[in-house]
């Protein structure tokens, strides 16, 4: 049994992943395990896409590079899919949702190829990263949360922060 759970924080590229995990790692004392660099550093990648420019992720050697970290517990992970974790893994999903006109803002200051852009508009549109939570996991641990304005990200730590607290109460030994 793990001693402190595992978060998965997801959603659409910059929907705020990583601002919001930096923060919940700093007030909760959870390691904050970016996938992007776990990628990067450990070489789960069978190359880099330029068009896209992004890793093509190996998600075998990805697994396999965080399992022992995940299954001792303690863990944000940090992406943009939320799929390939096995279930037993994971306590908690949080799926971060924004409006297009703020997505399109946030993702055009980053000089996204525009192909790149519109998909992924597209995707936040379709809500496929919700679905691939719903699918994957118990529908009692997946939480769909708003990150338009910093107010959000603020009330979305202060909820992540009670939960948290609330399952170290309930797991303690
Ligand atoms: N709730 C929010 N309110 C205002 N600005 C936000 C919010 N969430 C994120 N941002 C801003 O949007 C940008 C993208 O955030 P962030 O890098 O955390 O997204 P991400 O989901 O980690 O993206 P990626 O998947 O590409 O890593 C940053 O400039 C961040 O400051
Ligand atoms: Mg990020």
């Amino acid at each position: 049994m793990r001693t402190q759970p595992n978060i998965i924080i997801t959603g659409t590229p910059g929907v705020g992943k990583t601002t919001h995990c930096e923060t919940l790692a700093q007030s909760t004392g959870l390691k904050h395990l970016s996938v992007n660099e776990v990628v990067k550093e450990r070489g789960c990648h069978d190359g880099y896409d330029e068009e896209l420019k992004s890793w093509i992720v190996d998600e075998d050697k990805l697994l396999d590079a965080i399992e022992d970290e995940a299954k001792q517990g303690g863990y944000i992970i940090d992406w943009h899919a939320c799929d390939l974790f096995p279930k037993s893994w994971i306590d908690l999903v949080v799926v971060l949702r924004v409006d297009s006109e703020q997505l399109y803002d946030r993702l055009k200051s980053r000089d996204y190829p525009e192909a790149k852009l519109q998909e992924n508009l597209d995707s936040e549109i379709m809500q496929v990263l919700l679905q691939e939570a719903r699918d994957s996991y118990d529908e009692e641990i997946v939480v769909e949360l708003s990150s338009n304005t910093t107010d959000d990200m603020e009330s979305n730590v202060e909820r992540i922060e009670g939960w948290v607290k609330q399952w170290r109460e309930d797991n303690a030994q």
